[in-house]
């Protein structure tokens, strides 16, 4: 039983016909297959994706960039409490929005959730800004973590939280294997997951960002792109995790 646990702008979604073709081969394989959105999407955000994008309906999704877990029951998605209380214990949103109003070049995303805060930020700033946050952190105790992806998005999360540490919790949860388990990505946000996990695959698209962290390890490296690659992928680690 393989668990594919994948991001999803840029990795599954990107190319439609492909992703149709990912979804058929995997509802056709639904017995060897447990399936894990890992996404800096909120749950609005997944639904859509389940309705309107052509995402089918997973297992479970690691949303809002590792800071929040559903599992999905009778159709819909459940919020895991206790991931919840294992990261919240160090969180204080106002203490990051606060410093974040001494920080130029941010554009709220207008996003209300509890356990991240995100923006726009200029990508030539990109750098600068990571830098900016650090030393305020620094100096006033903040205990949280910075991640930036496609040098446009800012997501400022819980420092014991990420889409790698949310993954590795969820699957001890669920009692799935971790020598099973892929992870698939494109982008700087998908770093953590492959650095929690050993299988991954990294589609083709994917950004210079993510092949700099994974390069020189045993994952697999997609030909072609989006769902087509993680299809590519998947069919390769069925093989070899037989
Ligand atoms: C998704 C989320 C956004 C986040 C970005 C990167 O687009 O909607 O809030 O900043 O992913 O993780
Ligand atoms: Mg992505």
């Amino acid at each position: 039983m393989i668990t594919l646990i994948s991001d999803v702008d840029g990795t599954l979604l990107g190319d439609p016909a492909a992703l149709n073709e990912l979804n058929e081969y995997i509802t056709e394989h639904r017995d060897s297959f447990h399936l894990i959105y890992a996404t800096g999407r909120d749950v609005t955000e997944m639904n859509r994706g389940i309705f309107t994008e052509g995402l089918i309906m997973p297992d479970a999704a690691i949303l809002s960039t590792g800071s929040e877990i559903y599992t999905v029951e009778s159709g819909a998605f459940l919020p895991d409490v206790q991931w919840e209380s294992i990261i919240s214990a160090s969180w204080d949103k106002n203490k990051v929005e606060e410093a974040a109003k001494k920080v130029e070049g941010l554009m709220t995303q207008g996003k209300s959730e509890k356990l991240k805060v995100s923006y726009f930020i200029d990508p030539s700033a990109a750098e600068q800004i990571r830098c900016r946050f650090r030393k305020l952190f620094k100096e006033q105790g903040i205990k949280a973590k910075i991640i930036i992806s496609h040098e446009k998005y800012l997501d400022i999360i819980p420092e014991n939280c990420d889409k790698g540490k949310a993954a590795e919790f969820l699957i001890k949860k669920l009692a799935m294997s971790y020598d099973s388990s892929v992870v698939a990505g494109d982008s700087e946000n998908d770093t953590d997951l492959f650095e929690s996990f050993y299988h991954g695959i990294v589609v083709g698209n994917a950004r210079h960002g993510l092949r700099l962290s994974t390069q020189n390890r045993d994952f697999y490296m997609a030909g072609t792109d989006y769902a087509a690659g993680v299809l590519e992928g998947l069919k390769y680690y069925m093989q070899r995790l037989k």
